[in-house]
């Protein structure tokens, strides 16, 4: 990669990691342990909730919390079709059906309308995707879940941190899982979190990321010494080790921090571009915070000359690296065959699609690169109008 090369993310890595990394490589002990169990409490603090369980990743996360809920073949999960695929494939590994819904045109966060609308007698969960950080209508979503008896599995990949009306998220559904994933705001290379205030699912999903150990089983057994374990189900190899806790910790002390650069990277990005007629940004609800993980925009492009993929290219060739967040799910091969999915039953995420590129935002990004980015968009944007 080119010197003067302005990546789409990086992580925000200082000594502080270094060292942890060091000094769990020297204590011997690299596995799931202490840092792990560290790691988790202090994530359940941060958030203000009482069970926190370290995985793999979102992934892991989101699989174990089905398996908790007993999800089973034949049932119905909602899912917004502007998310990653994880969100979906999770679904489908119990041989359950993903139902997916529209996303609302200002935020592209799920629409509430369409929620409702896709609920049947089969439907079980529904996974709202707190989209570039933003999140959801909880209130609506909790109304439904009730109506309906439902359980809620927040996806917030990418909202750590992330405040609807006051509370973090992580605090408000039945479980809410969160990413570590190499581009998240807090990332350990890979991980994920399963936060929730039900015992019962956190030692269930504690059980299920590692085959399925019971270790309260040698306290039965006590003749047997504290070595002895007992298989209780066909459980998943999905734990998370300390060399990752050694990313997580250092980084978890500086979230907040962290949240306070990319909202000043946010508001000098909003100043600039708010009045662009060539581009449109995200709404920000008043009653929340977003984590601003990501920073989308998205082209009018009846009003410009050249499509989405020649402006990324345009913009990589001046050195700037952007992102696209998401291909809508349901016009990926497999679901879009798998369930003979239609684009117009989904118009405002297709539409969004080919509109859609994501600006560079991180901490360590210095104020010289987010003017280069604004100066450049601009300049591309008036060059290219119509
Ligand atoms: C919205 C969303 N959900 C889930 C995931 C999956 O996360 P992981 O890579 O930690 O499994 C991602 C990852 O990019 C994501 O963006």
């Amino acid at each position: 990669m080119k010197n003067d090369f302005l990546q789409f993310h990086k992580p925000f890595i200082s000594e502080e990691e270094v060292d942890e990394i060091v000094d769990t490589v020297r204590s011997g002990w690299i596995g799931m342990g202490p840092k792990t169990i560290r790691f988790e409490n202090n994530f359940g603090k941060y958030i203000g909730v009482n069970k926190s369980v370290a995985v793999s990743s979102w992934t892991a996360a989101g699989h174990l919390t089905l398996e908790a809920f007993g999800l089973k073949a034949g049932d119905e999960v909602i899912v917004p079709t502007m998310t990653f695929p994880a969100t979906a494939e999770i679904v489908c590994y119990f041989g359950a059906k993903p139902v997916f819904v529209d996303v609302e045109e200002d935020t592209l966060n799920m629409s509430i309308e369409a929620l409702e609308k896709a609920i049947t007698l089969k439907t079980k969960v529904i996974i709202p995707v707190h989209y570039a950080g933003q999140p959801c209508d909880l209130d609506e979503i909790h109304e439904i879940a009730q109506k309906y008896n439902l359980k809620v599995l927040e996806d917030a990949a990418h909202a750590l941190p992330a405040l609807y009306k006051g509370k973090k998220i992580g605090t408000i559904s039945d479980v809410t899982c969160f990413s570590f994933y190499a581009t998240k705001t807090l990332s350990t290379g890979e991980g994920g979190m399963i936060c929730t205030n039900d015992e019962e699912i956190a030692k269930r999903c504690t059980i299920m990321r590692l085959h399925g150990i019971n270790r309260d089983a040698w306290k039965r057994h006590t003749e047997s010494g504290s070595w002895y374990y007992e298989v209780v189900a066909p459980g998943y190899k999905y734990n998370f080790t300390d060399l990752q806790a050694s990313l997580g910790l250092p980084q978890l002390k500086k979230v907040d921090a962290m949240w306070e650069s990319r909202k000043r990277i946010a508001a000098k990005y909003t100043e600039a571009l708010k009045d662009l007629d060539t581009i449109q940004l995200l709404t920000l609800k008043p009653d929340r915070e977003s984590s601003l993980h990501l920073f989308p925009i998205r082209l009018h492009l009846d009003k410009l000359t050249k499509n989405r993929a020649q402006i990324i290219d345009e913009l990589r060739n001046l050195n700037i690296g952007v992102g696209v967040h998401f291909m809508p799910v349901h016009q990926h091969l497999y679901y879009n065959e798998s369930f003979n999915l239609r684009d117009e039953d989904y118009p405002v995420a297709t539409a969004a699609f080919p509109r859609l590129i994501s600006l560079p935002i991180y901490p360590g990004m210095k104020d010289e690169n987010v003017d280069k980015v604004i100066d450049v968009l601009i300049d591309m944007l008036t060059k290219f109008k119509k």
